[in-house]
């Protein structure tokens, strides 16, 4: 049986997620008409430019690579030479707010800027770079301010606490696209105050080849997660098919703007962990898209899975399900010469839910379905109290109409996601 710490620490964590609108409709053919033509143009521009605010990247974002507790990657996607001091500055004293028409007050503390060099790698098939600072050696569960070179605006984070002594929300999804639901969904999950957010693969359909979609879906991403007061909203993923040019079973360089931008967490291979202190440890990894299942990964999952069998709180996030709530989990046999298909997540049930299982693992985050999921608590494929909990199916943004219950023995819940409908 699961520790019951880990059941408390999960109730925890997905209230956030638990709390958006399940009830939403497919839309209409007019709608979808209009989110196509959405998604073949930028949807959003590049942020207005105030005068007074010098160098603000459209496509800024935060992210990570190392413990959260402690570290902090800023980035974003620009070109050489648009501001000419691209190191970022941060600090955890409070910045005083100018009052107009106010004296200066002599007695005020001077903000201590720390100083954090930023590294520039090329972004593929454009002019574009890619530009990261790596911060780390900060407090716990600390408010921070930082800016790029001396004239930009004053952006805030905030480092993971040390300890899991209160709850750890975060949200999780999947499958967003750059349409107006995705934009929808972003807004909605900025709204709950989320400490982080996990997409799961399929951020902005790029497909390896869109310079234009992947921007776009950073400059959504820039523009509304971000909470009430300002804080920006780190964002953690795995890879998808929509990432990759061929979708599947392609080579590292296919996943043409996902590794340039995430590969501080993915340096080498398509799968990896992010640990939060001692209380959190997610799992990260590639189904089939520049990695084989089988194999080397599968072997890397069992002594990762198996070194954190008295971990608190070890979480994986996959992005092909292993228990699909729309597509055919039931693969087509060889015959006659001709080979056979395995059916959607066919592979994972066969090499990675037994270590699941083996070891333990109290849930795992699944996607590219679109639509919203929980299955029931499943042993060997079946219901078992003490079994792992699948939830997605990955709509954050991309959402369709799920199958009949009758076709979901498996599944507790099932509907559509579309946020779209409450706003
Ligand atoms: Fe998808
Ligand atoms: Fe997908």
């Amino acid at each position: 049986m699961f520790n019951s710490h880990r059941r408390l620490f999960l109730g925890a964590s997905f209230s956030g997620l638990a709390s958006y609108p399940l009830f939403g409709q497919e839309p209409s053919p007019k709608e979808r008409n209009k989110e196509e033509e959405d998604e073949k143009k930028d949807p959003l521009p590049a942020k207005a430019v105030k005068e007074d605010a010098g160098f603000q990247p459209a496509t800024l974002f935060l992210t990570w690579h190392k413990d959260p507790t402690t570290t902090m990657d800023v980035q974003w996607v620009g070109t050489q030479g648009e501001t000419a001091d691209i190191k970022v500055y941060y600090t955890s004293d409070p910045i005083p707010v100018p009052v107009k028409g106010a004296p200066k007050n002599p007695n005020e503390k001077k903000v201590n800027w720390v100083v954090c060099n930023t590294i520039i790698k090329p972004y593929p098939m454009s002019d574009f770079k890619v530009f990261r600072a790596e911060i780390a050696g900060l407090t716990p569960n600390t408010d921070y301010s930082f800016r790029i070179g001396k004239a930009s605006p004053i952006y805030k984070f905030r480092t993971m606490p040390a300890k899991a002594n209160d709850s750890i929300h975060f949200i999780e999804g999947g499958d967003c696209g750059i349409n107006s639901a995705a934009i929808a969904n972003n807004i909605m999950a900025a709204k709950q105050d989320p400490m982080f957010a996990i997409i799961g693969g399929d951020l902005g359909y790029d497909n390896g080849k869109s310079v234009d979609v992947s921007l776009s879906f950073l400059r959504n991403y820039s523009k509304h997660m971000v909470t009430k007061d300002g804080r920006m909203i780190p964002m953690i993923t795995c890879i998808g098919n929509h990432e990759v040019l061929g979708s599947y079973e392609q080579k590292r360089e296919k996943g043409t703007f996902f590794y340039p931008l995430f590969d501080g967490l993915y340096p080498e291979t398509g799968y990896a962990t992010l640990e939060f202190g001692d209380y959190l440890s997610l799992v990260l990894l590639d189904t089939g898209h520049t990695t084989p299942i089988a194999g080397e990964q599968t072997k890397w999952l069992e002594e990762t899975l198996k070194a954190r069998i008295d971990h608190p709180n070890t979480l994986v996030i996959n992005h092909v399900p292993c228990y699909p709530s729309y597509r055919n989990p039931i693969g087509v046999p060889a015959k006659d010469g001709k080979s056979g298909k395995l059916g959607t997540g066919e592979g994972q049930r066969i090499h990675w839910v037994p270590l699941f299982e083996k070891y333990r693992v109290p849930l795992v985050l699944e996607h590219h379905d679109h639509t919203f999921k929980r299955t029931k608590p499943l042993l060997n494929g079946m219901p078992d109290s003490n079994g792992v909990l699948y939830l997605g199916d990955g709509s954050w943004g991309r959402i369709r109409n799920p199958r009949t219950p009758d076709c979901r023995a498996l599944t507790a819940f099932v509907c559509d996601f579309n946020p779209q409908k409450s706003l």
